[in-house]
This record gives structure tokens, C-alpha cells and sequence, in this order.
């Protein structure tokens, strides 16, 4: 199993030499709408499927458990999620305070915040999904802490390929449009409300694969929201 992390590892950092960046040109890809196939082998969090509806999905995740880092200051998305899943990595290898190794999960997230300027480090948070074995008690580690979602919503646009600093606008771009004009979209802005620090610009990107797997490859843009009023159901 180690040298099975440690091909990822050695992947992963290849991955973010953009030797696979092949998915800057053209238009976004038209949102998939499976179940990732890598959560048929290691373990997601659960969700409930509330809507499908052109170019979008809304869920519903009733509680999860991540395991995050700190906030990454950086222009790149690809170069901060390498930076937070190495800290997570070794994370799950045991450099925490029990010694103890986790389950590798799926997806790895990055929470983006946009910068307000053109030359600005927008603000990446990296997390982990813990596994539900590990969600009574995860082991402390320095750098990173435990967040624990209450019942959270997310409207989500799939895609296959690489993730790259260049498409992942584009589709946060094409989810926005998406929803544009729906009860999610205002359901969203109402979520998010006028927290200057978790505006609507906020995205979050959700990559299931390892760097090594080229085909059937999911990544997923994420709106997360709270829903006050249950009545929009
Ligand atoms: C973890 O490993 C370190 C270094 O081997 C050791 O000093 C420490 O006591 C261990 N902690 C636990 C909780 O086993
Ligand atoms: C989650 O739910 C608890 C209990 O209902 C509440 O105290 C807490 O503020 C909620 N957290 C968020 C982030 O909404
Ligand atoms: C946001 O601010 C505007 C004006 O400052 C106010 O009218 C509106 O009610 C606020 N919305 C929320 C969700 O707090």
C-alpha cells in the first residue's frame, strides 16, 4: 500500500509540472453527471441527490467530516492544492499526533477565495474527507484542523480531464450560468449574504483521481450553501 501512496505522491508532483496540461484550450466540456468511479473503490461522503438540472446538480450532504489546511496564499490553484495535499498526505501516513495511518478518501477539495485584484494571491484551503472510522476522534495535527459541515447543500458541475489553472474558472464560470435565474442561484446569495470573506465569487473544486489515471478522470466545481428556509425544497 505504501508504495501505492507514494506512486500518487510522485504523481501528483509531476501532475502540477503541467506535464498533463492538455485541458487549457477549447470550450468547457459539457457537465457528466456520474457517480465518480473512484467512490466504487475508496470511500466519499455521502450525499443525497436533491436535483439534476441542466448543466448542474444540487446535493445534499448531511454531515462530513474534512481535515484542512490552513489558508495557501498563491496565484496558482494547481501549485496550492499540491502544497495542502502534501501537508494531508502525510497527514494520512501517520505525521500526526497519534502516529496513526487513515484511509486514503476521495475527493480532495480546494476551497478557492478569489483575490479582488488582476495580480492579487487568491486564498486556496486544501481539505480531506475523513473516513467515517476516523470521524469519532481524527487525530490532531499541527497545521491543519477539523471541520465539521452541518447539513450543506452544493450545486455541482462536473468534468472530465485535468484540472489546470485555466479551465477550473471557466467551469466555476459555466455552473454559475448554470443555476443563473433558478431558486439555487438566490438560494446561494442568500447563503452567502454580505460576508464580504464568502461572497459568491467563492468555489470550491473537488478532484477524485489520482494524477496517474488519465482515463475516466472526475473533477467537480462546488457551490456550498446553507438552506434557511426548507420551503424552497
Ligand atoms: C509518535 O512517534 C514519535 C516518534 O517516534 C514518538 O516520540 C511519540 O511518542 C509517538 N506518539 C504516539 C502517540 O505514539
Ligand atoms: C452547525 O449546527 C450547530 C448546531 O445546530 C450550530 O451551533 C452551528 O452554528 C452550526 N454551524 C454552522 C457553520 O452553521
Ligand atoms: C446586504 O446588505 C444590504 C445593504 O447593505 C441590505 O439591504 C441586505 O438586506 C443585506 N442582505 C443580507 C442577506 O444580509
Amino acid at each position: 500500500m505504501a508504495s501505492v501512496f507514494n506512486a500518487f505522491k510522485l504523481l501528483f508532483l509531476l501532475t502540477s509540472l503541467s506535464f498533463f496540461d492538455l485541458g487549457s484550450c477549447g470550450e468547457p466540456q459539457k457537465s457528466l453527471n456520474i457517480l465518480p468511479p473512484t467512490c466504487t473503490r475508496i470511500e466519499c461522503p455521502k450525499f443525497d441527490s436533491v436535483e439534476v438540472g441542466n448543466g448542474y446538480e444540487i446535493r445534499r450532504y448531511s454531515t462530513a467530516l474534512w481535515m484542512s489546511t490552513s489558508p495557501i496564499q498563491d496565484i496558482s490553484l494547481v501549485a496550492a492544492t499540491r502544497t495542502g495535499f502534501l501537508q494531508l498526505f502525510d497527514y494520512i501516513q501517520g505525521k500526526n499526533d497519534y502516529n496513526k495511518t487513515i484511509e486514503m478518501t476521495a475527493p480532495v477539495i480546494t476551497e478557492v477565495v478569489p483575490s479582488d485584484g488582476p495580480f492579487c494571491k487568491s486564498s486556496f484551503t486544501v481539505s480531506f474527507f475523513v473516513p467515517e472510522a476516523n470521524q469519532a476522534d481524527p487525530p490532531p495535527a499541527e497545521g491543519l484542523h477539523a471541520q465539521k459541515w452541518n447539513l450543506t447543500y452544493a450545486a455541482v458541475r462536473q468534468f472530465s480531464g485535468f484540472v489546470t489553472d485555466s479551465n477550473v474558472g471557466e467551469e466555476a464560470a459555466a455552473l454559475q450560468a448554470s443555476i443563473s435565474g433558478t431558486k439555487w442561484a438566490s438560494a446561494i446569495e442568500k447563503s452567502h449574504g454580505n460576508n464580504s470573506t464568502y461572497s459568491t465569487s467563492v468555489y470550491t473544486v473537488a478532484q477524485y483521481n489520482s494524477p496517474f489515471e488519465s482515463d475516466n478522470r472526475v473533477n467537480e466545481i462546488w457551490l456550498l450553501f446553507q438552506i434557511k428556509d426548507e420551503n424552497i425544497l
